[in-house]
């Protein structure tokens, strides 16, 4: 009797351990292929078992998604600092040039003059892009300095900075901002908010060569909507998901003044504000962008 006891109770065990054994197989291996993906070969993905799809199926599926994630954030961090550095280098390569080549020899007065003003370009472009890097940082830190801030002030605030900027050129902008919109009040950085309403109202009134730009503001859906409508160059649908990247600047960009980095930079603040951005476009026809922000 006991010695059939003891022997149902070692076949129990040896059962439940080959039980164990094999319902833990799929986590020992999926262990095995986590611990194999590096920041070198992100790109690799668990393997998903074609015949079964169980919890652990949907763990491994899981994973392969947040590794996805990573796999872009890791590209966008590297062409990010690629682009950051070939934008710092590039006027950098200029001053240094330019110095090397006056130096070479005596010049005349006028020679020297060109040189400097030169430089003197090279370094402001150097000046506005590490400015608009510390921008981009500063949209991760500044959180904590958000306040009440009423909408139609701050959009007469900017109205008022983007025409003293530039007299000389006159840009016709139709501001659309209802007097009911008086006492809207919206939580948020000013500071930021400035910057980031006025890169879209700057961009509508760069690539639009004069012709008119309206901006209208409206209480929607518990929130406060911009839109900025231009009749510009517009923007290729290729282009449309690549114009948030720092740096990007579409073909027909080129020749207007810019980096690259004030649509970023917006994206980056708009999504502090827990805000949305969107932008309709279409090629030689104009661009419509809308930023919408919460109030509640
Ligand atoms: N209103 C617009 N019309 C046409 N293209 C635009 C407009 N706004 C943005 N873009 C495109 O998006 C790119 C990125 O914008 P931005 O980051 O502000 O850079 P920048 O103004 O320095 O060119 C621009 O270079 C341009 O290709
Ligand atoms: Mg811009």
């Amino acid at each position: 009797m006991s010695a059939f006891f003891v022997a149902s109770v070692f076949i129990t065990f040896f059962i439940g351990r080959i039980f164990a054994n094999i319902s833990q197989r799929p986590i020992v291996n999926m262990t095995g292929n986590l611990k194999r993906i590096r920041a070198s070969n992100l790109h690799m993905r668990l393997p998903l078992r074609r015949a079964k799809s169980d919890d652990v199926d949907h763990l491994s599926l899981t994973i392969n998604q947040l590794l996805e994630h990573l796999e872009q954030s890791f590209e966008s961090q590297k062409s990010f600092v690629a682009n950051a550095s070939h934008e710092l280098r590039t006027p950098i390569t200029s001053i240094l040039g330019e110095a090397e080549i006056t130096l070479m020899k005596e010049r005349k007065p006028e020679e020297y003059q060109k040189a400097l003003a030169e430089i003197v370009v090279s370094v402001e472009r150097l000046n506005h892009v590490i400015n608009s890097l510390m921008e981009l940082m500063q949209t991760n830190l500044d959180h904590k300095d958000f306040q009440n801030i009423r909408v139609s002030e701050l959009m007469w605030e900017i109205a008022d900075e983007l025409s003293v900027k530039r007299t000389s050129e006159h840009i016709p902008v139709n501001y659309i901002i209802p007097s009911g919109l008086a006492d809207i009040e919206l939580t948020g950085n000013r500071r930021l908010l400035f910057i980031a309403i006025s890169n879209i109202l700057k961009n509508a009134v760069k690539f639009s060569e004069g012709k008119m730009v309206t901006c209208e503001v409206t209480y929607f859906n518990h929130g406060i909507l911009i839109t900025v409508t231009d009749k510009g160059i517009g923007i290729s649908e290729a282009d449309l998901h690549k114009i948030l990247q720092p740096f990007y600047r579409s073909a027909n960009a080129l020749k207007y003044p810019g980096y690259g980095i004030g649509l970023s930079l917006t994206n980056n603040i708009v999504r502090l504000h827990n805000g949305t951005l969107k932008i309709r476009s279409k090629l030689d026809e104009g661009t419509r962008v809308t930023l919408f922000f919460p109030t509640q």
